[in-house]
């Protein structure tokens, strides 16, 4: 959506900062142990708390409040009985509605992850994110966006996941444009206005470029196993005098 009235941005506003405390708690209580359904959970009850409701539900009948990814789930994943073990990669990504706004953020987290490179590339894709969100500006191309990305990823050796992208959002969790790449497409020909409410989110990759559905249910897309990714997203409204980040904790 394009923010036009005070009413608008305060609806994103209020719809981001439940977003980002849920997603915060969430990841307070991430331990070796803990199901990601129960992570799910404490997720659902933050949200009723605030009288938001989880958007991933109401937009797409998905079985969870939150989506909660384990490596090698890139994305989508479904929370259920499945234990976080240390040494794993998780990926907590909350999306809310709350009268009729809605806002959406996502983080990678290390469980007891020593390997110094794994925080490495959480640092080169908060890099990338915060790329992202310098590279929008109104009247700018929409690829400006993607250049950014894959200059920060490439300049670490590092890539993108392809096949999954940034997007508008607002009035509906996916709205124009659908997709904003996360890699340079002379293709991607849009240009960004004042107002626009844009959710960014790099994946940068260690290697594979593409993710694939599981196989094992409908939702988790995931790369081959071995491999590091990771993301970071902010729900962000595009703005001459600098951009909002409706995600942030204040
Ligand atoms: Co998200
Ligand atoms: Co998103």
């Amino acid at each position: 959506m394009i923010v036009k009235t005070d009413k608008d941005l305060q609806g994103i506003l209020e719809a981001g900062k439940i977003a980002a405390e849920v997603m915060h708690k969430m990841a307070s209580r991430i331990r070796p142990g803990i199901t990601t359904g129960q992570l799910d959970r404490i997720g659902e009850e933050a949200m009723k708390r605030y009288g938001a409701r989880s958007a991933p539900q109401v937009s797409y009948s998905f079985p969870g409040a939150t989506c909660i990814s384990v490596l090698p789930e890139v994305a989508h994943g479904i929370p259920g009985s499945r234990q976080i073990k240390a040494g794993q990669m998780v990926n907590i990504d909350v999306s809310v509605e709350l009268n009729g706004y809605f806002a959406d953020t996502g983080m990678s987290i290390p469980v007891e992850i020593e390997d110094p490179k794994v925080h490495r590339l959480c640092e080169i894709c908060l890099e990338a994110r915060d790329a992202a969100i310098e590279a929008a500006k109104p009247g700018r191309r929409i690829n400006e966006i993607g250049r950014a990305v894959e200059g920060v990823a490439k300049s670490y050796g590092m890539t993108m996941i392809k096949n999954l992208c940034g997007h508008g959002l607002g009035r509906k969790l996916h709205e124009a444009p659908e997709c904003i790449l996360n890699y340079y497409s002379r293709q991607e020909r849009g240009r960004l206005s004042s107002g626009h409410v844009i959710a960014l989110e790099p994946f940068i990759s260690e290697g594979p470029e593409t993710v694939e559905n599981c196989g094992y249910d409908e939702w988790a897309l995931v790369v081959p196993p071995g491999f590091y990714v990771a993301q970071f997203e902010h729900t962000v409204i595009v703005a001459e005098d600098g951009n909002i980040l409706a995600t942030l904790l204040p």
